[in-house]
C-alpha cells in the first residue's frame, strides 16, 4: 500500500520517491570521505592503465600538493571497483619513510549531472618527480653515491612490503617516485597482493599475468604461479641497471623475446642453474636459447663501472628466484658499505625546479651496447631476427 505521508517518507528513506532519494544523496555528508573540490586540480601529470593522476593544490593550504589519482568506474555496473579497494587496503596497511602515502579518498559530490555516480580519487602525498621522468632527462646527473642512495632507499622500501607480506607487482621507474628532497617512495599498489609463505605445503596459485614485460621476472615469463619477493628483486635489478643505462635494459615486444633477452644476458636457462625449471608450465613451451653464456657484468661494467655495483647487480638479476638477493640481502652488500657512500639527492634535485614524470617526457631514448666497444647511445636498430633489439 502506498504511503503519502511526507513526514515519515523522509524519516524511513526506503520509502522516498526518487526525487528525494537523488537530494537526499546528494546532501548526504559522506563520513571519512570528503569531497574532492576540497582540491583544485592544477595539472595532469599521469595516465597510467588504470586512470588519470592529477596534480593538485589544498584550497585550505595554498603550500599542500598532493596527488589525485582517479578511480576508474567504467567497467563497474555498480559498486566500486574491487581492485581499488585493494589498492587502498594495502596502502592503509603500510605506512613507511620509502612508500607513497596515501592521505585520503575523495569524492565528487553525486548529481544530476553525474547521474548520482559519484568519481572516487585516492589522494597521495605530492612528490615531485618519478624516477622515469629523471633518467629521461639529459640534465639530471647522478653522483654514484646518489645512485647508491636511489638504490638503498628502493631496497629498504621492498624490505618494508615484504616484512609486511605484500609484493609489489608492478616495478618499474615510474612507478618509484622521488621527492624535491631526494627521499624515495614506491608508488602504485595496483597490482600489489598480500602473500603468506606457504607453511600447510599447498602452493599458491597467484596470477603470473602481472608486472610490466620489460621487468618481469623468468619465473613468470614461464608461467610459475607460485611465486614470492624475488618477483620484485628482479625489477629492482633492473631500475638500478638503469640508473646509468637510462634506459630500461630488456624491452622485449613479446614474451618470447623477453624471455631471449634474458637468456642472452643471464645466460641460458637450464636445470643446472636452475634446478625444476623445466617443471614450469611453459618452460617447453617457450623457446629457451641454448649455450648463452652469462653476462651480466661483462655487458653492464662499462655502464657501471664500479665492481661493487657490478656484483650486485649480479646477485639481484639471477635466474632462479630462490638464488636471487632478497632485499635485505642486498643492503648489506658492500656496495652501500663502501666509499663513496650513499649521499644525500636533495642538493642536486634542488637545482632542477621543474617536476619530472614519465608523462611529461618525450619518449625515452634508448641506447644500444655493443659487446667488448665503448658503449654509445644509438637510436633503435632492427637485428637480424627482424625484430628491433632497444635493448642496450
Ligand atoms: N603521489 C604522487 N606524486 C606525484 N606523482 C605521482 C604520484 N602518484 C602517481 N604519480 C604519477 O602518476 C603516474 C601514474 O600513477 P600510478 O599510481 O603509477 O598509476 P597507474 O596504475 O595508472 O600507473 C606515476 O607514474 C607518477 O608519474
Ligand atoms: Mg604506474
Amino acid at each position: 500500500m502506498q504511503n503519502n505521508n511526507a513526514r515519515e517518507r523522509t524519516a524511513y528513506p526506503q520509502m522516498m520517491n526518487n526525487r528525494e532519494k537523488e537530494k537526499y544523496i546528494e546532501n548526504y555528508n559522506f563520513p571519512y570521505c570528503d569531497e574532492s573540490a576540497k582540491y583544485e586540480k592544477v595539472a595532469k601529470i599521469g595516465q597510467g592503465t588504470f586512470g588519470e593522476v592529477f596534480k593538485a593544490k589544498d584550497r585550505r593550504n595554498s603550500q599542500k600538493f598532493v596527488a589525485m589519482k582517479k578511480v576508474l568506474m567504467d567497467n563497474e555496473k555498480e559498486g566500486f571497483p574491487i581492485t581499488a579497494l585493494r589498492e587502498i587496503r594495502i596502502l592503509q596497511l603500510l605506512k613507511h619513510e620509502n612508500v607513497v602515502n596515501l592521505i585520503e579518498i575523495c569524492r565528487t559530490k553525486a548529481t544530476q549531472s553525474n547521474r548520482y555516480r559519484s568519481t572516487f580519487y585516492l589522494v597521495f602525498e605530492f612528490c615531485e618527480h618519478d624516477l622515469a621522468g629523471l633518467l629521461s632527462n639529459v640534465n639530471v646527473k647522478f653522483s654514484l653515491g646518489e645512485i647508491k642512495k636511489v638504490v638503498q632507499q628502493l631496497l629498504n622500501g621492498l624490505y618494508y612490503i615484504h616484512s609486511n607480506k605484500i609484493l609489489h607487482r608492478d616495478m618499474k621507474a615510474a612507478n618509484v617516485l622521488i621527492t624535491k628532497n631526494g627521499v624515495l617512495k614506491l608508488a602504485d599498489f595496483g597490482l600489489a597482493r598480500a602473500f603468506s609463505t606457504n607453511k600447510s605445503g599447498v602452493p599458491n596459485r597467484f596470477t603470473n599475468r602481472v608486472v610490466t614485460l620489460w621487468y618481469r621476472p623468468p619465473e613468470l615469463l614461464l608461467g610459475e604461479r607460485n611465486y614470492g619477493p624475488p618477483v620484485d628483486l628482479w625489477g629492482a635489478g633492473c631500475i638500478m641497471a638503469e640508473m646509468w643505462t637510462r634506459s630500461p635494459i630488456m624491452q622485449g615486444n613479446s614474451e618470447q623475446q623477453q624471455l631471449t633477452l634474458i637468456s642472452q644476458l643471464c645466460g641460458s636457462i637450464t636445470p643446472q642453474v636452475w634446478p625444476n625449471v623445466d617443471t614450469l608450465e611453459l618452460y617447453r613451451t617457450m623457446e629457451l636459447p641454448q649455450q648463452q653464456k652469462r653476462k651480466v657484468k661483462e655487458r653492464l661494467k662499462p655502464y657501471m663501472k664500479d665492481p661493487y655495483a657490478c656484483d650486485l647487480l649480479d646477485k639481484l638479476l639471477v635466474l632462479d628466484p630462490s638464488k636471487r638477493a632478497d632485499a635485505d640481502t642486498a643492503l648489506n652488500h658492500d656496495f652501500f658499505w663502501t666509499d663513496p657512500m650513499p649521499c644525500d639527492l636533495g642538493k642536486m634535485l634542488a637545482s632542477h625546479t621543474t617536476s619530472m614524470f614519465e608523462f611529461l617526457a618525450p619518449p625515452r631514448r634508448s641506447t644500444q651496447m655493443r659487446h667488448h666497444s665503448l658503449p654509445r647511445p644509438t637510436t633503435s636498430t632492427v637485428q637480424d631476427g627482424g625484430y628491433i633489439d632497444r635493448v642496450f
